[in-house]
């Protein structure tokens, strides 16, 4: 038997067998509906109506389940709504499918077999294929998750785009197990980002702090069906009658979300974070190449899907320190981050909190609550000396550590540069570890909040957090995000997990007492930042926190922007153990100059600063605002010379290397050791 309805222009047609196995939807929808699958003659009817269905009966024959599921997914067709159906649902599904794709190792397309929707904010969720029972730590971590996104307060993101944008950008990502039908040519997409991404018509919430909570009423696995079905109880954080809801937004196609920026960290999909090999500039941790205009770094800030450093952070920042902010971040030379707004908005709460107790007993603010955060970064020691541009990312870190007051960790990968580098022993970089601490230690670190550690000597504490990372990350990710190669040493792809480590608190536990929600920020310089995305993707899996961080531009080589300051090329780079002399010739005879060919060319036509080596390592090194200004505005004009430039830098430098010489000289054996010793009582109080 057939019967046949047509439904709104566009022809679309929707039949249904007498043995439908979804009898609801007559009702519900007004419609006939054929399943041609659980009909004896389904083949005939498909044949003769595949011309008008396309491959609509195909995705519908192969898995009818409920009104619920046309309903949303044929927009076009059905325009009644479901009066039972609210953006808090939609919301807490969205956030409920992020934190199962993490916990259960779940792909975000295609693994939502059904959704329904009952009175009361009452939902639930079938995920599919699921092979196990959830273990009992999964089904913790699957509430853990859902109940921080929910703190979060995350926006949601909703856009509408063409089809096959949305295939290009995000593959299956945004579809549910039963797809979209062929005739439906744009979608709208609702993003959590970092966490969900699916087409839906319906309206959600503006963000997730709307939701009071997310109870998990039944968590029901169906070995036979691979299926586990999440029944939920929404609780609305007000009355819940009128949410506010997300507005659609308008995005230009190229300032669409990344697939790794909307996709959870599942650690199943999204494996190439970043490097598509065919890019005219490299910047990988071992490699930095760029063309004659130097590194392109808001196409770096795309390709890697971090976000710029706005004014409005750096104000913040400033708001929170009571102090002006450091040069290097005034001047866009740490020009991005990932997740800087959300350490800031745990710093402030804090603060607020820390007033609000001090109010109420008078002395709320002498109890001591821990640290606001902890600063980790560090140094690879493949060289006696470092080079000015290894101190850049130093010289920032101790400004943090000053404005904040807060604990700081730095690693020194020892190991890594005896697996990276053919020709050093281990013995020689171990050595090299402790020579760099003091080049370190010289660059003014508190040293009752400073912990400096060689990876060799400290190992024992760091592997159970290194094996708990290693378990979480495939060969493919490593492979994707380092391109490390079938000859490569196995030693490689394990590394990654033992500079992911000190990003988690329980990496120290004799200086945090084992706890796991101190924050970190980790800044470094713009090329470690596969590492981080890597310790990012597996965090959530572990329940531990995400690390923020705040990245650093490359400071040129001296022969020009094509690449960075190396430390194994002698010409390219003032070390700082360079003598006075040796920094006037190097900058004399190698610093590559924007400046015109002949004197009077220069005055003329005035330097190009964008590309003018000694002018760009003053923006690195002259803390003096107003003098900066004054030289590039004179050398753009041709009123200076570059000779005069390069006289003023050398100055510098000098009277920079020459300080932190007299300073490193200062520091003995033993200062190395009492800053590379974790057990000092100076840390306790971290513990509390
Ligand atoms: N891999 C880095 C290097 O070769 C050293 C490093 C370890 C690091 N941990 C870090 C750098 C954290 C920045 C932040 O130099």
């Amino acid at each position: 038997m057939i019967l046949a309805s047509s439904v709104l222009p566009g022809a679309t047609v929707f039949f249904c067998a007498a043995r439908s196995p979804t009898p609801c939807l007559l009702p519900c929808l007004g419609k006939l509906v054929l399943s041609p699958r659980h009909s004896a003659s389904a083949p005939r009817y498909h044949e003769h109506f595949k011309p008008a269905f396309g491959s609509f009966v195909r995705t519908f024959s192969s898995c009818p389940r409920s009104a619920t599921q046309f309903y949303t997914q044929f927009p076009g067709v059905f325009s009644a709504k479901m009066s039972t159906r609210t953006p808090y649902q939609d919301a807490a599904l969205a956030i409920v499918k992020g934190a199962a794709c993490i916990a259960l190792s779940l792909k975000t397309g295609r693994t939502t077999r059904n959704v329904k929707f009952s009175k009361d904010n009452k939902c639930s969720i079938t995920l599919g294929p699921v092979d196990n029972q959830p273990t009992a730590s999964e089904e913790e971590l699957l509430k853990t998750l859902t109940q921080q996104k929910i703190e979060e307060n995350c926006p949601f993101r909703v856009f509408t785009i063409p089809r096959e944008v949305a295939t290009r950008m995000y593959q299956e990502s945004y579809l549910d197990e039963f797809g979209i039908p062929a005739n439906v040519k744009e979608v709208r997409l609702v993003v959590l980002p970092e966490w969900n991404i699916n087409a839906n018509i319906y309206p959600t919430l503006k963000s997730t702090g709307q939701i009071a909570e997310i109870r998990f009423e039944t968590v029901k696995f169906v070995a036979e069906k691979r299926q586990l079905c999440l029944t939920l109880q929404v609780v609305p954080a007000d009355n819940g009658d009128a949410p506010a809801v997300a507005v659609e937004e308008k995005v230009a196609p190229e300032d669409l979300p990344t697939l790794s920026q909307v996709l959870p960290p599942s650690g199943v999909e999204g494996d190439d974070l970043g490097n598509d090999g065919q890019d005219d500039q490299t910047v990988t941790p071992w490699d930095v190449q760029a063309n004659e205009g130097g590194i392109d770094y808001d196409k770096l800030l795309k390709k890697f899907g971090c976000s710029a450093i706005t004014p409005q952070l750096i104000s913040r920042i400033e708001a929170l320190t009571g102090k002006r902010a450091h040069h290097l971040l005034r001047r866009g030379i740490f020009f991005s981050h990932r997740d800087l707004n959300l350490l800031l908005d745990a710093i402030e709460k804090r603060q607020a909190n820390l007033a609000s107790e001090k109010r109420e007993d008078g002395a709320g603010a002498d109890a001591f609550s821990g640290p606001a955060f902890y600063l980790y970064t560090g140094r690879g020691p493949s060289s006696e000396a470092l080079h000015i541009g290894h101190l850049v990312p130093f010289m920032f870190t101790k400004y943090l550590q000053d404005v904040f007051d807060v604990p700081l960790v730095i690693q020194l990968t020892d190991d890594e540069k005896f697996l990276f580098k053919e020709n050093l022993t281990l013995e020689e970089t171990h050595r090299l570890a402790f020579e760099n601490a003091k080049d370190i230690i010289a660059c003014g670190f508190d040293p009752d909040k400073t912990f400096i550690f060689s990876d060799l000597s400290y190992i024992q504490h760091l592997y159970p957090v290194i094996l708990e990372i290693q378990k979480k990350v495939t060969y493919n990710q490593v492979r994707g995000l380092f391109g490390f190669v079938e000859s490569d040493n196995i030693g490689k792809s394990a590394f990654p997990a033992v500079q992911a480590a000190p990003s988690f608190p329980t990496a120290f536990p004799m200086i945090f007492g084992g706890k796991k929600d101190v924050r970190c920020l980790i800044p470094q310089a713009i090329d470690q930042d596969p590492y981080f995305r890597m310790t990012r993707d597996v965090a959530p899996r572990l329940g531990l926190l995400k690390p923020a961080l705040i990245h650093s531009r490359f400071i040129p080589a001296l022969q020009g922007f094509k690449t960075k300051m190396s430390g194994s090329v002698e010409t390219s780079s003032i070390y700082v153990s360079d003598t006075p002399e040796q920094i006037k010739n190097k900058i004399n005879k190698y610093a590559f100059s924007g400046g015109q060919a002949t004197e009077s060319e220069q005055r003329e036509k005035g330097a190009n600063l964008e590309i003018d080596v000694p002018y760009q390592y003053l923006t690195f090194i002259l803390p003096d605002d107003d003098l900066l200004k004054e030289i590039g505005e004179k050398y753009a004009k041709g009123e200076m010379l570059t000779g005069e430039v390069k006289a003023v830098l050398i100055k510098e430098l000098q009277a920079l290397v020459g300080g932190h010489q007299e300073r490193r000289a200062k520091v003995t054996d033993d200062m190395v050791r009492q800053f590379m010793d974790p057990f000092r009582p100076c840390f306790q109080r971290y513990a509390k």
